[in-house]
């Protein structure tokens, strides 16, 4: 099928890791292109729950390929411990290759990244962005600064010490620190383990891409915290939207078949920042409670809200969506209704459908202006077993009117819908909810 985009819609933690699973049956590549371990995809197997924050999904299925791009900032140590743990547990079915373009997060960039979040809470506590403490965002700067550490230099020793010495010249101000030759010797284990994998990722791509197979590339973290695009500063460090999957992965733009948005059917939001449509109280709490919604990488508990389609509409203009996946409608099976914001009113009186304002103050002050649909019933095991034999037929009237609306008002068909953490929790819908997409591409002169 070709090239073959998953992007979260929202701020992360859409079940992108699932959906990326579910389609990686039909793909012979799946390619993690940014982000590093700030992620954490939950896929629930057969034999068992795995949470992979740095390996690509496809490493789980036999006769697939894992590829982590150039784009990607990887923990050497922590990876090296993912890919043991999975091999431990009969699970790293696949296999992988590294790029020697990826750039190493060192310790040095954790101790930045704490570092930085102390200097943000000195000077103004509401500043804190609550990262992950992974080392990404030091480690990007790093690696836009020119001082970085790409995977082609870690697993040569002499090389490895040679580019530390300089970017540790360029950090003064950092104290307490492990010395260079300690990381040197500290890594050596997990970098001479690693070697193998470590190879050029783009011409394992081109040749792919060449020969027909379908290429997933999927996607971490997500539209809205994009570094440009996103809530800035409340963001990550790299382009999780669709253009920056192309650049991560040095894949060319006209080969990308479809772009799939993956939207929870409400939203969450981790860490600091901007959330319209934010949930509290009593229940707030039952939708933490029912999602499960607690950070897969940190551990945090997740703000919950209502489907933003402001939002929805803003990601789907800068990513192309070329349709929807709408995950996790299990979870609000049972309520009377569920409302989904459909614009913002500013404190000014100003109407704002598609366009989010791009200062995140100015977007905390939004009132979103709800459309209440009627709710859908809990997901017994018995409905489960009817959609299962039966497929869309079975879906509950009130959630198929849901995903006619999501479809229709995002102007994107939604494609599948998820609702549950299972393999088999997904459903195929074609592209029948929602508007047909036009043709974006016409031909020349026609
Ligand atoms: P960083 O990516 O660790 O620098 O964190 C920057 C912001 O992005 C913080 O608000 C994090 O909570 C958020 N973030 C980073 N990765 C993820 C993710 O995979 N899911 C949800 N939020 C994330």
């Amino acid at each position: 099928m070709g090239v073959v985009v998953v992007v979260g819609a929202q701020f992360g933690d859409e079940a992108k890791g699932k959906i990326t699973d579910y389609l990686a049956e039909h793909a012979k590549l799946v390619v993690r292109t940014g982000g590093g371990p700030n992620a954490g995809h939950t896929i629930v197997l057969p034999e068992g729950k795995v949470v992979l924050h740095q390996l690509p999904c496809g490493v789980l299925r036999h006769g697939v390929l894992g590829v982590c791009a150039p784009g990607m900032v990887l923990d050497p140590k922590a990876l090296d411990e993912e890919i043991r743990t999975l091999q431990d547990r009969g699970l790293f079915k696949g296999s992988l290759v590294i790029s020697e373009r990826a750039h190493a997060i060192l310790p040095v960039h954790i101790a930045e990244d704490a570092w930085e979040e102390q200097q943000r809470s000195s000077v103004r506590p509401s500043s804190v962005l609550g990262t992950t403490l992974r080392g990404i965002g030091p480690a990007y700067a790093d690696r836009y600064g020119r001082w970085g550490v790409r995977f082609g230099d870690l697993i040569r020793p002499a090389r490895l010490a040679d580019r530390l010495e300089l970017m540790y010249a360029a950090k003064p101000y950092l104290k307490d620190v492990p010395d260079q030759a300690r990381v040197v010797a500290d890594l050596s284990e997990a970098a001479s383990r690693l070697a193998p994998y470590v190879q050029p990722t783009e011409p394992v791509l081109w040749a792919a891409v060449e020969r027909g197979e379908t290429v997933l590339l999927e996607g971490a973290q997500s539209a809205l915290l994009d570094v440009d695009f996103g809530t800035y500063p409340y963001v990550t460090s790299h382009h999780p939207s669709s253009a920056g999957a192309l650049v991560g992965s040095g894949l060319p733009p006209a080969e990308v078949e479809a772009v799939i948005g993956v939207t929870k059917a409400y939203a969450t939001r981790v860490g600091a920042g901007p959330f319209p449509t934010e949930v509290t109280g009593e229940l707030g709490e039952y939708l933490q409670r029912e999602g499960g919604e607690r950070g897969a990488t940190t551990g945090r508990v997740r703000q919950v809200g209502w489907l933003d389609l402001v939002l929805l509409r803003y990601a789907s203009h800068f990513n192309g969506f070329t349709s929807l996946a709408v995950t996790k409608v299990d979870v609000l099976g049972g309520l009377d209704e569920i409302p989904v914001a459909v614009q913002y009113v500013t404190p000014t009186g100003e109407t704002l459908t598609d366009y989010p304002p791009a200062d995140a103050d100015e977007l905390a002050h939004v009132t979103p202006v709800y459309e209440k649909l009627p709710g859908w019933p809990k997901f017994h095991a018995n409905l489960i077993h009817r959609i299962r034999e039966e497929g869309a037929r079975a879906l509950p009237p009130e959630l198929r009117r849901f995903l006619d609306f999501v479809g229709r008002e995002s102007r994107v068909p939604v494609e599948w819908v998820s609702y549950g953490a299972g393999r088999d929790d997904t459903l195929w819908l074609g592209r029948t909810a929602g508007p047909p997409k036009p043709a974006r591409l016409t031909a020349w002169g026609g």
